[in-house]
Formats: C-alpha cells, sequence, structure tokens
C-alpha cells in the first residue's frame, strides 16, 4: 500500500541511478528528493525528515556504510533500504544488524525495488503504530498506578483521622504534625519530592497505633517499661502497615519516627544522620505537637516551652540541624488554634 504523503530521499552519487528510482517510486505515489553525496544526504534531511531513505552503500567521500548509523542516531524513525552490489551480500547484512530495514542489489531489477519499499514502509508504519500504543499503554498504566496508589493512600489516611478522633488526647495529631514536619522540610530547602515523602510519612506515622491497647495509651499514671515498650511496637507495625503502598523512605520515616539522635531510643539499631533524614524530622515534629497537647496524665506545655524543650534536647534527642531549622520557623510562626499549637506556613493541599 502506498500513500502519497510518503517521502523518499534517494542517496546515490550516480545521477543515474537516482533518475532511474525516482521516476520508478514517483510512478508509484511517492514523493522523491535526491542527494549525490552523504553530506548532502544529511542537509536534506534537515528540511525533507524523510519517512525511507534509499542508500548506496559505496559513495565517494563518507559512504552509506558509515552514514548508516548516523542516519539511524539522529532519525530513528526513518527507515532505510541499502543499496549494494550483489557481491557485497555480507556487508549488507551486517548494515541490517546495523538498523538497515532491507537491502537491494544493483543492478536493479525496478519491479524488486518498488516492492521493498512498498514492504519497509509498511513495517515502519506498523512499528510506529505498536510504538504509539505502547507508550499510550504504558501512559495509562502510571495513572491507573497513581490513581490506585491516591486511592488507597487516602483510606488509611481516613484510617488515621479516625482512629484520632475517637481519642481526645490525640485527635488531629497526625495532621499537626505533619503541617510542622512540612515547615521543617521548607525551612531545610528539601526538594519537592522529599516533602512529598514527607507528608505522607508525617500523615502514617502512627497508622500502627491501631494495635496499640487504648487503655495503656490513655493510662493516666506513668508506664511500667512493659506498657512503654508496647506502645512503642506501633512504629514498626506502622511501618509494615504501609510498606505495601508507600516507598522506602516512607516506610524508614514511620519505623523510626522515635528514633533519638544520640542512639537511646527503645530497640534503635541506627544512630545520628544514619536515622533517616525524614524521621529525624518527624522526631521533632512528633514531640512539639505531644508537649503542647493535653494528655491523660499532664496538661499541654505552652509553644515557648515547648519550643525551650526541644533547643534542650538537641544532640540527645534531636538532631542539631533539624532542631534549629525549626526553631528558625521562629514562635511567630506557630500559633494555637483551638488550643493546639500549629504552624503558619505555606503549604500546598494534600494530594
Ligand atoms: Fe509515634
Amino acid at each position: 500500500m502506498t500513500n502519497q504523503r510518503e517521502r523518499i530521499l534517494i542517496v546515490d552519487d550516480e545521477a543515474a541511478i537516482r533518475r532511474l528510482l525516482r521516476q520508478k517510486l514517483s510512478r508509484q505515489g511517492y514523493h522523491c528528493e535526491e542527494a549525490g553525496s552523504a553530506m548532502e544526504a544529511l542537509d536534506k534531511m534537515r528540511s525533507y525528515s524523510a519517512e525511507l531513505i534509499m542508500l548506496d552503500m559505496r559513495m565517494p567521500g563518507k559512504s552509506g556504510i558509515d552514514l548508516l548509523p548516523e542516519l539511524k542516531a539522529t532519525y530513528p524513525n526513518t527507515a532505510v533500504i541499502m543499496e549494494t552490489a550483489v557481491t557485497e551480500t555480507s556487508l549488507a547484512i551486517q548494515c541490517m544488524k546495523q538498523g538497515a530495514d532491507d537491502y537491494i542489489n544493483k543492478p536493479f531489477n525496478l519491479d524488486e525495488v518498488a516492492l521493498s519499499v512498498d514492504k519497509t514502509l509498511e513495517k515502519r508504519r506498523l512499528e510506529l503504530q505498536i510504538k504509539e500504543y505502547q507508550e499510550h499503554l504504558q501512559q495509562k498504566v502510571d495513572q491507573q498506578t497513581v490513581e490506585i496508589r491516591r486511592l488507597f493512600l487516602g483510606a488509611i489516611e481516613a484510617l488515621v483521622f479516625a482512629l484520632e478522633a475517637k481519642d481526645k488526647y490525640t485527635a488531629g495529631h497526625s495532621r499537626r504534625v505533619t503541617e510542622v514536619a512540612l515547615a521543617i522540610g521548607r525551612e531545610l530547602n528539601l526538594p519537592e519530592d522529599d516533602i512529598e515523602d514527607l507528608r505522607w510519612g508525617s500523615l502514617l506515622h502512627d497508622v500502627g497505633k491501631i494495635a496499640v491497647d487504648q487503655f495503656i495509651q490513655n493510662k493516666p499514671g506513668k508506664l511500667t517499661p512493659a506498657e512503654y515498650e508496647h506502645i512503642m511496637i506501633h512504629a514498626q507495625v506502622g511501618a509494615g502497615i504501609v510498606r505495601p503502598v508507600v516507598n522506602d523512605r516512607v516506610v524508614e520515616m514511620v519505623e523510626h519516627h522515635h528514633d533519638r539522635y544520640n542512639g537511646t531510643g527503645l530497640h534503635q539499631v541506627v544512630v545520628g544522620k544514619d536515622i533517616p533524614l525524614g524521621a529525624r524530622i518527624l522526631a521533632v515534629a512528633d514531640a512539639f505537637d505531644a508537649m503542647t497537647s493535653n494528655r491523660p496524665y499532664r496538661p499541654a506545655m505552652p509553644v515557648e516551652e515547648a519550643r525551650q524543650e526541644i533547643r534542650r534536647c538537641i544532640g540527645t534527642q534531636f538532631d542539631p540541624v533539624v532542631a534549629s531549622a525549626f526553631l528558625g520557623i521562629g514562635a511567630s510562626g506557630i500559633v494555637l488554634e483551638k488550643g493546639k499549637a500549629t504552624v503558619v506556613a505555606d503549604t500546598p493541599a494534600r494530594p
């Protein structure tokens, strides 16, 4: 099947051969242009962009063999048919390994030339259609993956809010921690991808509390070591819950958000800068919200006092860089909302 719009560039140093091919292929319905050398071919392709190039293997100066890789690199969607002498079949096969689509022997049988051109262009059209379909399909799969992930994370987020809402001491905790953590992330000039991970790590950091006994969590008095250990399993449990749907960095934030900078946290295995940065940020944001919230065993601490406490724990509980970034937000950037501390920051809407 021929297509009037399909263009062929005939590259041959012999004008008589170019004319012969042009006449035949024009009669077949193709639009043809000629080039007498490799350099002229490259020049023509800049404006002509043919769908097919008939390329003479032997030409003075740069040969068709030398030109082929350059053409395929610059115009990967342009098909190439090599013109060869009968004695050069092995070279022609070599050219096909380098990306040529077919070869025709000189002297030409013009009907065979036309057949090769038709077949090559048909194959090219099919290849382009498949390529376009695959790209479209990949795009669709990517879109669906994002949508499924968004829905699933949204469901987990709703679960977190529901979990917190039934307890007056923790209601809204994850949302406020997210605001503080993102403000610290922005103070540290983290790239947008890291901010996005931090957003999810913050929202999900306490999802493992689903496995914690409410009576122990809300116990008015001091916790026993066993009770404290029970509560702290939420970091590991939470990491397990979110692992199938978030990336490793978010999982690590959830898993390590109770790690202390100096390594004295319960069952802690990493210390200092080896603790994932997102977890070090969460540690500060989490502690700040906990301190400025009422608890069964104590009232909320004023914002300035909580800031002083974070300053006091620099280097022991908190990463100095992260804690300094938090303190850099300044007390004026933190306001009390419905009795709770929150950060006034320019944070984009949740996905
Ligand atoms: Fe926690």
